[in-house]
């Protein structure tokens, strides 16, 4: 039996549970949240929509009992408190990093070789405290931002160029942070024709920024972060695993010289299987994205230090 748990059942993680349920990603989607009744509530509304929506999944909620998360495959984990408008993903920090290498720790008990999916802010950071703390190998630890970012840069591309959503592909890789990302404009292609040579240079720079801002903008919007394309975000990477895939996803991952970067969690595109990243892909960077790169990094090791200054790491 193939088993999925997603911790937090705020508006993310009961998206991604409903996204994993609805595309029977797993036979089993355990919900857990500290909120009495909350995941109980949100699972039993779900599983209310499997006749109608036709699937066969099983979603089951439960209140701080990891108990039943024993022998998940995947834990995702979006716990914590989401950003107002004005914050930046880094000040959650102080607030989310207790919360979520508890979350972690806890996972660990019951389905100790589950690979780890990290969703809660700032996400490298939040991947990188699990990657020091919990002893789990590099492998199965995983952030799901570049899968988020990859899909709202598509979204922008596919705006500019009026086109259909599924014919655009393109990456974002570095930090998944405002002024951390890098949309790889020059590699983004629409039905294998380079975008660059569709798009104006004004047009791309546009798409860029605004892929950069995109999770800021809907904040704006909402009064909270969003949750349609984060929770499906980490439903594609939980699939991706669960059905050994192979497929290429940038996520953020331990470095440990790929890129020129070492001691990091940070987006690039790795091969997603059932031993979480199977592999780390090294895309040939021109001069200015191995600045913008290093500079990415820089920021995200920035936000790493704080750990230390808090005493979690
Ligand atoms: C976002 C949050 C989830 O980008 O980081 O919407």
């Amino acid at each position: 039996m193939s088993k999925v748990t997603v911790v937090g059942a705020g508006n993310v993680g009961a998206t991604c549970a409903n996204v994993l349920a609805f595309n029977e990603v797993a036979d089993q989607v355990v919900i857990l949240d500290v909120k009495e009744g909350v995941s109980e509530g949100k699972a039993m509304d779900m599983m209310q929509t499997a006749q109608l929506l036709g699937f066969d999944s099983t979603v089951v909620g439960c209140t701080n009992d990891y108990a039943q998360t024993a022998d998940s495959d995947v834990v995702i984990i979006t716990s914590g408190i989401p950003r107002k408008p004005g914050m930046t993903r880094e000040e959650l920090i102080s607030v989310n990093a207790g919360i979520v290498k508890s979350v972690a720790e806890n996972l660990l008990k019951y389905s100790p070789n589950a690979v780890i999916v990290v969703i809660s802010n700032p996400m490298d950071t939040m991947t990188y405290l699990a990657l020091k703390s919990l002893g789990v190998p590099k492998n199965r630890i995983i952030g799901m931002g570049g899968a988020l970012d990859s899909s709202r840069f598509k979204y922008n591309l596919t705006e500019a160029l009026g086109c259909n959503a599924n014919d655009v592909e393109g990456m974002v890789i570095g930090g998944h942070g405002d002024t951390t990302m890098i949309p790889l404009a020059r590699l983004a292609t629409y039905k294998g024709i380079p975008v660059t040579n569709l798009l104006s240079a004004e047009k791309i720079e546009e798409v860029v920024k605004a892929t950069m801002v995109g999770g800021a903008t809907l904040t704006g919007l909402l009064g909270t972060s969003a949750w349609y394309a984060p929770g499906a975000a980490g439903a594609l990477v939980a699939e991706a695993i669960i059905h050994d895939q192979k497929k290429m996803i940038p996520c953020s991952v331990a470095l440990e010289g790929e890129y020129g970067q070492n001691d990091i969690c940070i987006g690039v595109p790795v091969v997603l299987g059932k031993n979480g990243i199977e592999k780390i892909v090294e895309l040939e960077l021109n001069d200015a994205e191995k600045e913008l790169f290093a500079k990415s990094a820089d920021a995200v090791r920035a936000t790493n230090d704080v750990l230390k200054e808090i005493n979690v790491l």
